[in-house]
């Protein structure tokens, strides 16, 4: 598997100290193309797709697939049975989440299932709408989500680190966390709680799987598992059976199901990955996304490390379940503090084209940035080769002169 692993080399000053090789990736981005950070598109993941060849490939005939129904004995009754075979299947294999007394609702991305979670767990005869909260920096996308049909049920109050209303309310815990990759737990705790557990980075490329997560309602996406986000297929396990019903209601009202294609297609892609695990040898796709996030992230670290412009989270060693070793988190985001007197670090990184997220979209500042560690191979060594430049010529601009030794 070494062979699919990324090339970062040649490095203009830098002499990286490790080079693993990517093979086959094509060379089409000109030295000084804008590098755009800012999405976690995961295409990371693409050569272990592309090393797999057929085994994932499945044909439709045109007589298939044709019903909205896929079963109609299930409360979820567009979740395609394979699916949820394959769903449950995976959890066991990785351990990372409870099945057996979770329902499992499907949808268009997780992003579907965050409007149907809350749609299904605030009150519809409350005074007013549910507060809805996540610690900051929190998920960029919660705040558009929740307040974009200016809903009735809920509104977006922000931090809930500064959260002190009296009431009902609702608190995301995205863990580990978009953008700074902490492992986390509620904090808000009060009697009247209700929570949605995002776990789309709970895998283990991403991170040391130390629990096997049993939360109320919990959202998983294989955009960030396998990184298939153009299926757009997202599941909940969802512990209530009402939650689950009006789950089920909210995706049967807004898109009447989900697209049973690309239901299978993830199905099979699963199945895959499981037996991935199962069969030593045969190119484990979580110890592949370890191997190759680890890379990344023992880079990005080397050149970060060489001057104080920039600085990154330190994640403690965890022991991991599924991996039966220490490690520390590698997450999907590289989230990025600027040092030095540079007050807009998203303009600052837009001059070197790099397009990377303001830090105040994710209710921090704009010192931070949030940059994706899932691109391709070559937005990385561009990525890499203009963080490199830039330390390193900072350095030399600060280095004391002779004169002054
Ligand atoms: C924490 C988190 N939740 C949910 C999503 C949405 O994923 P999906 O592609 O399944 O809609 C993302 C995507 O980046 C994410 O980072």
């Amino acid at each position: 598997m070494g062979g699919i692993e990324e090339q970062v080399t040649g490095v203009n000053k830098c002499s990286l100290s490790s080079t693993p090789k990517e093979n086959g990736t094509m060379t089409s981005l000109s030295s000084d193309a804008v590098i755009n950070l800012d999405i976690g598109d995961p295409t990371l993941f693409q050569s272990y797709w592309s090393k797999i060849g057929d085994k994932c490939t499945i044909a439709f005939s045109g007589c298939q697939s044709i019903s909205y129904f896929a079963n109609t004995k299930n409360l979820c009754w567009f979740l395609e049975p394979e699916l949820e075979e394959q769903i449950k299947r995976m959890h066991r294999v990785v351990g990372n989440a409870a099945v057996e007394d979770h329902h499992i609702v499907v949808g268009t991305g997780s992003t579907h299932l965050i409007h149907a979670a809350l749609f299904a767990l605030c009150p519809p005869d409350g005074p007013e709408p549910t507060s809805v909260v996540c610690a900051a920096p929190y998920y960029s996308c919660y705040p558009e989500a929740t307040d974009f049909l200016r809903s009735g049920l809920y509104k977006w109050a922000g931090d809930a680190q500064t959260f002190d209303k009296d009431g009902p309310y609702l608190e995301i815990v995205t863990s580990p966390n978009n953008p700074d990759g902490t492992i986390r737990e509620a904090i808000v705790k009060g009697v009247q709680e209700k929570l949605i557990h995002d776990l789309a980075y709970y895998w283990p490329q991403y991170t040391p799987i130390t629990c096997c997560a049993h939360y109320d309602v919990m959202l998983f996406t294989a955009s960030k598992c396998t990184g298939h986000a153009g299926s757009r297929i997202g599941w909940a396990l969802v512990k209530d059976k009402d939650v689950a019903r009006k789950m089920t209601k909210f995706i049967e009202v807004t898109t009447i199901g989900v697209s049973k294609e690309a239901q299978l297609r993830t199905a099979k892609i699963l199945g895959v990955i499981s037996d991935s695990c199962l069969h030593p040898g045969s190119n484990n796709f979580f110890e592949y996304g370890r191997r190759r996030m680890a890379g990344r992230w023992e880079k990005l670290r080397e050149v970060m490390g060489r001057g104080k412009l920039f600085s990154l989270p330190e994640y403690p060693q965890e022991y991991c379940l599924f991996t039966g070793e220490y490690s520390e988190s590698q997450p999907g985001f590289a989230w990025m503090k600027c040092n030095e007197n540079i007050e807009d670090f998203e303009k600052f990184l837009r001059g070197h084209k790099i397009l990377a997220r303001n830090g105040s979209r994710f209710g921090s500042d704009p010192r931070h940035v949030r940059a994706s560690m899932l691109c391709t191979g070559e937005e990385f060594k561009l990525f890499i080769e203009r963080t490199c430049l830039e330390t390193e010529e900072r350095l030399l601009q600060n280095k004391p002169s002779r004169d002054s030794l």
